[in-house]
């Protein structure tokens, strides 16, 4: 009895702890990411130049491991051509909705055309180090990998005086300001367009602690791989292919079944309304062209008008949810194979809306746009194919 009441003492104390931790982390978060974020000031006069620099090169000096992912990532290329391009004419237009387009894509004061430490080359490196670890020229960081938090020697004796570090780096909730709309942001058929944390929150990843960075940082690299990469991809779905035995004589009918189950996305699969993936089957004869008319698509993906009026479907899959494509043909002659693939087009809403704004003209963005434009169509790539003898 006694040990039972001492043992229900201890878990209340322990869920105190984590109340208190989740709330430490919020209150750190709402001030970390209070939008628009403040200008750093003048930087501590004992800073060299490299250290108030807020120049990823900068950071790089020392950092060098984190520089060389972060380039080749998309946070690093958040202001390329697709944003650039749409800007230039919005400044002019509507200068408010551009300034509003920043907070996510270039998120510093200094990246801002309306601060007085305007820096145009930093706007354009995106989505910066700084973004995420200077406030006032104030490192913060991730506790050291061991979990502790102190510096041993006084900070005012470390390069940039130190790190101030908290878990709020290791949680989802530090991804959601720009992964994430808010409970009255814009919606489409009462789905907001961007909900990866709430997706993430319903899943079952969220009740066994898996955040957005054991999954898109894994040993805390800065690469941040989505839809975009196909290992990626790959390591979140798991794909199958029944029956499909043959061949079989022409005239009669083949069947098989595609089936791509989402295993380990922790999130809708895509999250995004601009991605789109599809199961497809069709005949192939010996030269790999394709038989006319043999072509059957399942698309994966939800849809929306260019315009952002309405949604077409949704048809994305949940955590554990699978899609199948049921495959029957009937094929006339000898010599045919059936291939089964699942194709991955990760910016298929922005190829079909760069080719209407260009169209409707892109004034001075038109160069950007049209580089944009071929960005998306290059994406493009096949996670998965099978062949089958047919006939
Ligand atoms: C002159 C070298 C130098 C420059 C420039 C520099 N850093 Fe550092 N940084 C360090 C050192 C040294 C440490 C380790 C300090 C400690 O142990 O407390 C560190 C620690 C950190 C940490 C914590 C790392 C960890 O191991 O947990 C972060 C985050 C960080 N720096 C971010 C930045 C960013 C962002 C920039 C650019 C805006 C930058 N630093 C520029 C030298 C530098
Ligand atoms: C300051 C805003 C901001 C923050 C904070 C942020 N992101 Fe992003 N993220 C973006 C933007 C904007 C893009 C798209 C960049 C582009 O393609 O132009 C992006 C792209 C991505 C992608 C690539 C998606 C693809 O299409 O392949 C992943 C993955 C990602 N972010 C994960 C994260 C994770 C995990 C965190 C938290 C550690 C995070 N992001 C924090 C704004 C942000
Ligand atoms: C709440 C944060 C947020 C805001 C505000 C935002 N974006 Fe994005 N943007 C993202 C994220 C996240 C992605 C990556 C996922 C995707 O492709 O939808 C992205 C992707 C894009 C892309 C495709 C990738 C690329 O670099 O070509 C374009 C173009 C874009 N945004 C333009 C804009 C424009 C223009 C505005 C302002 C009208 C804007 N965004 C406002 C978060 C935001
Ligand atoms: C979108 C936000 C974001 C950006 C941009 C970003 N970081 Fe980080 N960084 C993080 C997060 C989150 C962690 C902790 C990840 C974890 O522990 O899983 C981290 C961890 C670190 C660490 C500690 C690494 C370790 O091994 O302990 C360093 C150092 C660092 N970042 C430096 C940089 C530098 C330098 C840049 C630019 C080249 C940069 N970061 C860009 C979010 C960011
Ligand atoms: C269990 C692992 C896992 C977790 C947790 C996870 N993701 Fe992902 N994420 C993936 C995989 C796998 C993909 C590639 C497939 C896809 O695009 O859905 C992906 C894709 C993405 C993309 C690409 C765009 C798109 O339309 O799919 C973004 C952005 C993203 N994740 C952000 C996040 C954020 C933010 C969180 C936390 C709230 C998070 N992810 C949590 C595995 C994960």
């Amino acid at each position: 009895m006694s040990r039972a009441l001492a043992l229900s003492a201890f878990l209340l104390a322990i869920a105190a702890a984590a109340a208190a931790d989740s709330s430490t982390v919020e209150h750190f978060l709402r001030r970390h990411w209070r939008m628009p974020l403040a200008p750093q000031g003048p930087p501590p006069a004992r800073y060299s130049a490299l250290e108030a620099s807020l120049a990823p090169e900068a950071c790089g000096t020392c950092h060098p491991a984190q520089l060389a992912d972060w380039r080749t990532s998309l946070h690093a290329h958040a202001m390329g051509p697709g944003v650039a391009g749409q800007l230039v004419e919005m400044w002019k237009s509507a200068p408010g909705e551009a300034l509003a387009c920043l907070t996510c894509h270039a998120p510093l004061a200094e990246q801002r055309p309306s601060d007085g430490a305007f820096d145009a080359a930093l706007q354009s490196r995106g989505i910066v180090c700084a973004a995420c670890h200077v406030r006032a020229h104030e490192r913060f960081g991730p506790p050291r990998r061991d979990g502790t938090v102190a510096s041993g020697a006084p900070r005012e004796t470390l390069a940039h005086n130190g790190v101030t570090r908290t878990s709020a780096f290791l949680a989802s909730e530090f991804c959601r300001g720009c992964h994430q709309f808010t409970s009255n942001g814009f919606a489409l058929n009462g789905k907001l367009l961007e909900n990866t944390h709430a997706e993430w929150k319903a899943s079952r990843f969220a009740r066994e602690g898996v955040q957005c960075q054991d999954c898109h940082m894994p040993d805390r690299r800065h690469l941040w791989r989505g839809i975009h990469d196909a290992d990626m991809v790959r390591s979140g779905v798991t794909i199958a292919v029944e029956g499909g035995r043959g061949p079989v004589r022409p005239g009669q009918t083949i069947s098989a079944t595609l089936t791509l189950e989402s295993t380990r996305v922790g999130h809708a699969f895509p999250t995004y309304v601009t991605p789109r993936v599809l199961l497809r089957g069709e005949l192939v004869d010996a030269d790999g062209a394709v038989v006319t008319g043999s072509r059957r698509e399942r698309v994966i993906a939800r849809e929306v008008a260019l315009d952002l009026s309405r949604e077409i479907r949704d048809t994305r899959l949940r955590p554990g949810a699978r899609a199948r494509l049921v495959y029957q043909a009937r094929p006339a002659r000898a010599g045919l194979r059936l291939r089964l693939s699942v194709v991955v087009e990760p910016d298929a809403f922005y190829t079909a809306f760069f080719e209407t704004l260009l169209g409707s003209g892109a004034g001075q963005g038109d160069a950007q746009i049209r580089e944009a434009l071929a960005a998306t169509r290059r994406s493009v790539f096949t996670l998965f194919v099978r062949e089958l003898p047919a006939t």
